[in-house]
């Protein structure tokens, strides 16, 4: 562990997305630093698999709160339980996201509609549920799992792209708008994560090795390192850092995705 074992004691934590790849380890570092744990998703029984997982591995509660982050009611139903057993939400982490390779010529309406609906709508959706229910009145912190996609521009992938600009204007509208209430809000971009359904979709096979020596440390991040980001960010060592977003890429946007690759 980089940072003190309690730095997180007594925080409770939603996470969407916390029931698989990178967002299962942010839950993860999230407990094994003291906070206990919510994490949604639509499948349930993967959440609830994912859920004791977390506790046999942290010691902490973990409770599975199956929602889908485009319907508000599910999402108010899952805050609403969380609230209920574990007592308060203090690290919101919008993580949930959908995506896939698709060129912007072949990608239908609804294809667009679909990613923009849970990225973009599903964090408002949790945001602002979350604000009505605890966060106006008690603060807090809320990360937006962002990406680097439209930072250039990234071939076949319009939706993702579109809507990842879509979340990181939301990170600074809602601090601007939430900071004085003591609701913290940020951001974390990152690059290209070895293990990850992400990865698989979108560097599939070969393609993946010929990716990552493309990037300028030599090799994909880690989910632990975007874990150990989100621990600092959650954490009051980040006081002051209210309304960016962190690249945590080991450079790769700097060299963009080719073309034709
Ligand atoms: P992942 O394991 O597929 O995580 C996506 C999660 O979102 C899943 O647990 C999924 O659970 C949940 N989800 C999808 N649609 C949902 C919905 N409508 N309502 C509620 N939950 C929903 O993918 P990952 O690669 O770890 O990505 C995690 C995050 O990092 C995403 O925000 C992604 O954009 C971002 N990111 C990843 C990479 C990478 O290299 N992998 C790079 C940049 C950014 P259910 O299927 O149970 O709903
Ligand atoms: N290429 C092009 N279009 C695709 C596609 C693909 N690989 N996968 C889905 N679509 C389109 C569908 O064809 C559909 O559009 P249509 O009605 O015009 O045919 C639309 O997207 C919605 O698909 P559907 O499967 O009904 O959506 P869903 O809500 O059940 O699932 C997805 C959402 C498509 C994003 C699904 O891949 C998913 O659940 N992803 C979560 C995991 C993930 O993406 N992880 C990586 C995160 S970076």
């Amino acid at each position: 562990m980089v940072f003190r074992e309690d730095i997180l004691a007594g925080k409770v934590a939603f996470v969407t997305g916390g029931g698989s790849g990178i967002c299962k380890g942010i839950t993860e570092a999230l407990m094994r630093h003291g906070a206990t744990a919510a994490i949604a998703g639509r499948q349930a029984p993967r959440l609830e698999a994912a859920a004791r997982e977390l506790e046999e591995r942290t010691g902490k509660r973990c409770l599975a709160t199956p929602c889908d982050v485009r319907e508000p009611a599910t999402v108010e139903a899952a805050l609403d339980r969380t609230l209920a057993e574990l007592g308060g939400i203090d690290i919101v982490v919008n993580g949930a996201a959908g995506n896939f390779l698709a060129p912007a010529s072949q990608l239908s309406y609804n294809g667009f509609r679909t990613v923009m609906g849970i990225d973009a709508l599903g964090t408002f959706n949790v945001c602002r549920a979350a604000f009505d229910r605890w966060l106006r009145d008690h603060g807090g912190v809320i990360l937006n799992i962002s990406a680097t996609l439209h930072y250039g521009a990234t071939p076949m992938q319009v939706h993702a792209s579109a809507a990842k600009a879509a979340v990181d204007s939301m990170t600074k509208s809602l601090a601007l708008e939430w900071g004085k209430l003591g609701i913290r809000v940020n951001g974390i971009a990152p690059g290209p994560i070895a293990d990850t359904e992400g990865m698989s979709r979108l560097a599939p096979g070969d393609l993946s090795a010929k990716l990552a020596s493309r990037v300028p440390i030599g090799r994909y991040g880690r989910i632990e390192e975007i874990a150990n980001l989100a621990v600092f960010l959650a954490s009051d060592a980040a006081s002051l850092i209210h309304g960016t977003t962190i690249v945590a890429d080991g450079g790769a946007w700097l060299v963009g995705t080719p073309l034709e690759y």
